[in-house]
């Protein structure tokens, strides 16, 4: 029997993709989720897939006490998956507080109960934001941090310099960092994906939200940056190749496979493709038009970022395999699905 994991934020987009996974490998898993950007029928979906429903705790993490009862109703946890934070880049420059309280607080508690609760390891949703604008692609684990240019990209690096700190203190457990770049697409089963609230800030769900007709057209924010067809490029790795890497940062931590206390890795496919690429392979993948018009640039956005993952493919053995085309398809089936729901 393997043991007990818990799963913060897990029935959000990553997070419910990761629940999967872990589950088709027999993990049990525990969820905790306060439902801020995500709905309780996901873990109907998540139990279509899998065939397990997976223990869920409507909760906040920011809430010590909240915590505590979770570990007395779920004993023997034994990895943690912190997928809980406010994750939208324009919002945390508008709330700064909400997004530092609620990405921090939830790791200090975190990182709190895993010693006397005989937790051993954590695995960090990272994101590639940690980076900027990188001096030169493809980035490495080593390309030097920059100055976050949001709240939101700054609780990334503080949450990694705080379990660095916590960890080098002489903490009981360790930890594995994953920085994503750009997370897309959706379960090929169409039973979960990305279901932004309001106006979508993401790519792709604006791409598929207008396919769908929901949207009038999709704004390209810019084509006159210093790349081949003058978009901003970026690394778009499938969400399901995601999640796999999460089930093998957990055994490996599980399982002692490292003498690092902390490790951190990439992940991303290595390739960078432009917004004006996406948006034709979504096309050519789907036979579904995307009208589009360019309009100015979005304040904030980085010009071109995409990972070398080769620390990841090595160490991990894990490699983000999903052409895009096929992501794309999988993302479109997922809006048709919460079309046929009646959902949007
Ligand atoms: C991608 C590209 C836009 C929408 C952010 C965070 C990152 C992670 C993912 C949470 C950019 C362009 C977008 C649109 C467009 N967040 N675009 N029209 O900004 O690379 O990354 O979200 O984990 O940490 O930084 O993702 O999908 O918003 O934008 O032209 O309607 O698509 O300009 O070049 P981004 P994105």
């Amino acid at each position: 029997m393997k043991p007990r994991i818990l799963v913060t934020g897990g029935t959000g987009y990553i997070g419910s993709h990761t629940v999967v996974e872990l589950q088709n490998v027999g993990y049990p898993v525990v969820i905790i989720d306060n439902l801020s950007n995500s709905n309780r029928d996901v873990l109907d979906g998540i139990e279509r897939i899998s065939g397990i429903r997976p223990d869920f705790v409507e909760g906040d993490c920011t809430d010590m006490a909240t915590l505590r009862k979770l570990f007395q109703d779920y004993p023997g946890i034994k990895g943690i998956i912190n997928f809980a934070a406010s994750k939208a880049v324009g919002e945390s420059i508008e709330k700064p507080i909400l997004y530092y309280r609620n990405n921090l607080d939830t790791l200090l508690n975190l990182l709190d109960i895993m010693g006397p609760e005989d937790v051993k390891g954590i695995v960090f949703s990272s994101s590639c934001t940690v980076y900027g604008e990188p001096d030169k692609n493809p980035v490495t684990e080593n390309t030097p941090i920059k100055n976050a240019t949001s709240p939101y990209g700054n609780t990334k690096q503080i949450s990694e310099e705080i379990i660095t700190d916590v960890i080098n203190s002489g903490a009981p457990f360790k930890s594995v960092i994953l920085r994503y770049f750009n997370p897309v697409g959706a379960h090929p089963s169409a039973e979960i994906g990305e279901l932004p609230n309001g106006v979508p800030q993401n790519l792709v769900p604006y791409i598929t939200q207008t396919a769908m007709g929901i949207r009038k057209e999709l704004s390209v924010f810019g084509n006159d940056y210093d790349t081949p067809d003058g978009s901003c490029i970026r690394d778009f790795i499938d969400v399901v190749d995601l999640a796999k890497a999460h089930v093998i940062a957990v055994e490996r931590m599980l399982d002692d496979k490292s003498k690092e206390k902390i490790e951190i890795f990439n992940l991303g496919t290595g390739r960078g493709v432009s917004v004006l690429e996406l948006i034709d392979s979504f096309m050519r993948s789907t036979g579904v038009n995307v009208p589009y018009k360019i309009v100015g640039r979005r304040n904030g956005d980085i010009e071109k970022v995409w990972a070398d993952p080769r620390h990841a493919n090595e160490v991990l053995g894990w490699v983000a395999a999903t052409p895009l085309d096929e992501t794309m398809r999988n993302a479109w089936a997922w809006q048709c699905k919460l079309r046929e729901r009646g959902v949007m």
